[in-house]
């Protein structure tokens, strides 16, 4: 049976797609039951549209605390019977409302080799420091601001100097390791 997931994105949304053409070429047993962002304008949204997969939007100012929202989003997923939260470029902490329903079911993908620049802009923050090697981390989600269980990472050589190239090769790398860490996964 495929696993029921909900994707998590607040952006471009490169890393859904990747996943659902995956799953429409047969090799992720997975269905994306519904597309969670925060921000309505993202380009995560016409993806999902252009998918048919159904997207559920909410404006996080409009509720009175995180446990409001969260509690929302539970409803939601728990009527979908989704199993797994897959972030994917999602831009706000998971609060605890989400971690005890979800307890060790929520993955995330970050740019970096974690620990090294956990947090935002870790690309830049790679070039900022000089390292020569970055990559991408997929791990399981926790409190922390990417901090959980690592499940997988791969390294990726720093074009000197060229943020455009060095992102391009941490973006292509994304896909492949997400779409086959989340494989192994559903797998267990
Ligand atoms: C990716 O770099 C991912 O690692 C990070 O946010 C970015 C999302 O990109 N968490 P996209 O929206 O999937 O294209």
């Amino acid at each position: 049976m495929a696993t029921k997931i909900a994707i998590f994105a607040s952006g471009s949304g490169s890393n859904f797609q990747a996943i659902q053409e995956a799953i429409e070429r047969g090799e992720l047993d997975a269905k994306v039951e519904v597309v969670v962002t925060d921000r309505p304008n993202a380009f995560v949204v016409t993806r999902a549209e252009n998918f048919g997969i159904p997207v559920h939007t909410f404006t996080a100012k409009t509720y009175e605390s995180k446990e409001a929202y969260e509690t929302e989003i539970v409803t939601l997923l728990r009527d979908k019977n989704v199993e797994w939260i897959v972030l994917a470029g999602y831009m706000r902490l998971i609060g605890d409302t989400l971690l005890s329903s979800y307890t060790n079911r929520i993955v995330n993908i970050h740019p970096s080799l974690l620990p090294s620049f956990p947090g935002k802009d870790a690309i830049g923050q790679a070039l900022a420091h000089g390292v020569k090697v970055t990559g991408v981390t997929v791990h399981l989600v926790d409190e922390g601001m990417d901090t959980g269980p690592i499940l997988a990472q791969a390294a990726v050589e720093v074009v000197d100097g060229n943020r455009e190239e060095t992102e391009t090769r941490i973006h292509a790398l994304e896909h492949e390791l997400y779409t086959k860490t989340l494989k192994q996964l559903f797998e267990k």
